[in-house]
């Protein structure tokens, strides 16, 4: 079976609500190099002293949200995922270490950066910001959850373009590419414990309108996974 027919089989598609929120933005995909005013180079992240026991006891899947991620979180939040090391390898296992996988993200409330929708450079390490303006209301409603997808701050999406992969793997490739998605979402999910802040991986989402909001070319690239992150709801002490 191809990956296609797979994906398909397992998508959701909506069947309320409203329509495909970018229906048209295949026709207007951005030019290969971005406007460099649309390019945000993130700072490579500080140490992060953590015990790894404690840090994989204290993750949970937290959603409540309360204010917006700073862009030194959202740079380590990115760079755990999908970056570089500093001898230039992935930052998580990659299937023949091929460009299979993306990183998008959309900004909701982030300090020192524009609302938007972003792909994550890994070699450069920087967000480049699609044209097609700031989320908006309909991006919510993508997912099946929209409360929580209106409460969080930002919505990291995983996409897979399997076109290398299965020409090397064939069907199985797609199986590979899920896998390497787990291994980023996992290195994504531990960063967030680390700084403290609030994520929740998402699987429920409507694949089609999700893959149109992103700006993915039908066919070639999809959605596969999303975490939904923000600062941490405080939670107030007892009354004495
Ligand atoms: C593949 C996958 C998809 C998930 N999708 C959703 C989702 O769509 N919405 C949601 O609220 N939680 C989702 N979760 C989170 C699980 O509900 C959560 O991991 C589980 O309840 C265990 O809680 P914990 O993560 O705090 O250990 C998903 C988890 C996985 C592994």
């Amino acid at each position: 079976m191809s990956w296609r027919a797979m994906h398909e089989e397992t998508s959701n598609t909506r069947l309320l609500g409203p329509k495909s929120p970018a229906g048209a933005v295949h026709e207007s995909l951005p030019p290969l190099l971005p406007d460099e005013r649309d390019v945000v180079r993130l700072e490579q992240p500080s140490a992060m002293p953590v015990d790894l026991r404690e840090l994989i006891g204290r993750r949970r899947s937290r959603r409540r949200f309360q204010g917006g991620l700073s862009l030194a979180e959202l740079g380590g939040l990115c760079w755990a995922a999908a970056g570089r090391t500093e001898s230039g390898r992935h930052t998580h296992p990659s299937a023949g270490a091929l460009p299979g996988t993306a990183l998008w993200v959309a900004v909701f409330d982030a300090d020192g950066l524009d609302d938007g929708v972003y792909r994550y450079v890994p070699e450069s390490h920087a967000l480049e910001r699609r044209p097609w303006g700031a989320p908006g209301r309909i991006w919510p409603a993508l997912f099946v959850d929209a409360g929580m997808a209106l409460r969080c701050s930002c919505a990291f999406v995983f996409t897979i373009r399997p076109a290398e992969t299965t020409a090397k793997y064939q069907g199985r490739g797609y199986r590979f590419l899920l896998l390497e998605v787990g291994h980023m979402a996992q290195n994504l999910l531990l960063a967030a414990t680390a700084y403290e802040l609030a994520a929740c991986p998402v699987g429920g989402f409507y694949d089609a309108d999700l893959d149109a909001a992103l700006g993915c070319l039908p066919g070639q690239e999809a959605a596969v996974y999303a975490v939904l992150a923000g600062a941490r709801e405080e939670v107030s002490p007892p009354c004495a």
